[in-house]
């Protein structure tokens, strides 16, 4: 059983739980992920890691609310114990010394980008952190972002906190120069970076979120096409290189049970169901 120390909502959809896991937190790197099964009949759900404390024996773990179990997650409070955490899982995040790294954080994926950036910010680079969601109230980790960071760029789609636009359009102020970007996100936005950044030759990683079963390689159900070739995105990744990634194919595979997750939020008062979103 894992214990949760603190919880915090970052925004009404968004929480973070930071849990005790001394063993995971000595081992995890940044880059990584955990798979939780919140309860004994909860069904294994992948999710990122947005710190590693290995001091204080701790990782923090951040979801959003998309079906019955991370809405059962949403519920628990500090002292309550989550079932099952497994990890760390995936490859860590190659960390080097580049030169300036852009890291683009979509919505609440700027948050598994703050052990990234803090890594390539102890490893000598500099690192510029774009910050970009719909409107200013569902911004998350700007602070932690920004105190591993030399720049910090924030932009909303309505132009409430800012530049106004998407992460693209900051994305062209600072790219002159980048020898890394690393894009963590909603799958549309990292195909739109990558499409930016391939023109300008800049290396670009992305951490891919597609449908998990297991977390091991065991499954397939994550299987991502990566320069014509297939990869498990649990044990290959979760990071790739964006201009190489099948990007219809990985939102085809993400939309697959769409149906049944509506359906399962939508009987959740009353019975099981269960959801694929990391
Ligand atoms: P969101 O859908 O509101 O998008 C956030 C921002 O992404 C937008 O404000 C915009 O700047 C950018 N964006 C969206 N579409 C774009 C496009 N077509 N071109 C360029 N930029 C675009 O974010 P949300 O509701 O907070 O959801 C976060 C998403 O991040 C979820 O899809 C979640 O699955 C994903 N996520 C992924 C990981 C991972 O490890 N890969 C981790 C956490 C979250
Ligand atoms: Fe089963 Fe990757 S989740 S092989």
């Amino acid at each position: 059983m894992f214990e949760i120390l603190g919880k915090r909502v970052l925004r009404p959809d968004v929480f973070l739980a930071r849990v005790s896991a001394p063993a995971i937190a000595r081992r995890a790197k940044p880059g990584q992920f955990v798979i939780v099964r919140a309860h004994e009949q909860g069904e294994r759900i992948p999710l990122s890691l947005a710190d590693i404390d290995v001091k204080n024996g701790t990782i923090t773990l951040i979801f959003m609310v998309v079906g019955k179990t991370t809405r059962d997650l949403a519920t628990f409070d500090v002292g309550d114990e989550i079932e099952d955490v497994v990890g760390p899982l995936g490859r860590p995040t190659d960390i080097e010394r580049i030169g300036r790294v852009v890291l683009v954080g979509g919505g609440f994926g700027a948050a598994p980008l703050y052990p990234i950036g803090r890594a390539f910010k102890e490893a000598g680079n500099e690192v510029v952190a774009i910050l970009g969601a719909r409107s200013a109230d569902l911004l998350v980790y700007e602070k932690e972002l920004g105190s591993v960071s030399d720049r910090v760029l924030v932009t909303t789609d309505d132009g409430s906190k800012g530049i106004k636009g998407l992460v693209t359009d900051a994305l062209k102020e600072v790219l002159d120069g980048a020898g890394l970007v690393m894009a963590v996100g909603p799958a549309i936005m990292m195909k739109f970076i990558s499409l930016a950044t391939k023109p300008a030759g800049v290396r670009t990683i992305v951490s891919l979120n597609p449908i998990m079963v297991d977390g091991t390689g065991m499954c397939g159900a994550c299987r991502v096409s990566v320069g014509g070739e297939t990869k498990f995105g649990c044990t290959d990744g979760p990071d790739f290189d964006g201009h190489l990634v099948d990007w219809e194919l990985l939102m085809a595979r993400q939309r697959t049970y769409l149906s049944e997750e509506k359906q399962s939020l939508e009987a959740a008062c009353s019975c099981g169901g269960g959801e694929v979103v990391r």
